[in-house]
């Protein structure tokens, strides 16, 4: 606890990333990943096969959309092929950060919204991606967006739950999850691979995307994200990951 509460503090990040929870939640995230270990391996393993299995021979720059930790992200492999790894997260961990300092230029962190709605409303906000992250994308050789499309909801629904109609704020989270895959199309090619569905103790899956149609996905697998135990409620959670590439339109 104290530990999490120093990191909490000397992680740089924005007033908005704290308020909005992105730093607490990433910080959950390295000590979940770490008491999961066992049981997120394979999903782990299989992220960056699938990402591994499509690189060039070689590349100017690869952008890495939700770099968080690097958990499921394969920098080596990265950096064997591309000049630059463009890491974009709303809020970068501090061994990320030290890594990119120690990279020579090679390792870039860029700290950004990217669920790119333009204001804290449900009823009239809009995805409006900042002019600096289309250019991002549609320079890049290689954008790969890694867990991050069923994630960029989750703070923005829990600010507006209970402030706004159920109805409204679905609408808009569904304009979100919209945005990302529109935002990948703008990209020479991405590789999109994010959890879609999830189901508790075996019983009956749900969408997570609030029926967003994805492209048929190239590989599919499932990540074992709370073994019993993990979860409060003692419940087991595993989610469906999809896995798919996205020609530029
Ligand atoms: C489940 S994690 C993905 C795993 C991550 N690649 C790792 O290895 O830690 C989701 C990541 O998306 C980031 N994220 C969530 N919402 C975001 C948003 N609106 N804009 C930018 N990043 C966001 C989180 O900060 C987190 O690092």
């Amino acid at each position: 606890m104290i530990l999490e509460a120093l990191e909490w503090c000397l992680t740089p990040a924005t007033g908005s990333a704290r308020r909005r929870g992105f730093l607490s939640e990433q910080i959950a995230i390295r000590h979940r990943a770490r008491r999961c270990r066992l049981a997120w391996r394979e999903h782990l393993h299989r992220t960056k096969a699938f990402v591994a299995a499509r690189l060039p021979e070689h590349g100017r720059e690869v952008v890495v959309l939700g770099s968080g930790h690097l958990h499921d992200v394969d920098a080596e492999a990265l950096m064997a092929r591309f000049d630059r790894l463009v890491l974009v997260d709303a809020v970068h961990p501090l061994e990320v950060r030290f890594r990119a300092a120690l990279s020579r230029g090679r390792i870039v962190c860029i700290a950004r919204d990217l669920s790119g709605f333009d204001r804290d409303d449900p009823l009239t906000g809009r995805v409006v991606h900042a002019p600096e992250t289309l250019d991002l994308v549609r320079g890049a050789d290689l954008v790969v967006s890694v867990n991050l499309l069923s994630q960029l909801v989750i703070s923005p629904v829990r600010r507006w739950a209970g402030r706004y109609d159920d109805a409204d704020v679905l609408k808009a989270a569904r304009r979100i999850l919209d945005g990302h895959p529109a935002l990948l199309g703008e990209a020479r090619r991405a590789l999109l691979i994010t959890d879609a569905e999830h189901r508790f103790d075996g019983g009956p899956w749900e969408d997570l995307l609030l029926g967003l149609p994805l492209p048929e996905a190239e590989e599919s697998w499932l990540w074992q994200l709370a073994p019993s135990k993990e979860a409060e409620d003692g419940r087991k959670e595993e989610r469906r990951v999809r896995a798919c590439t996205i020609e530029k339109r």
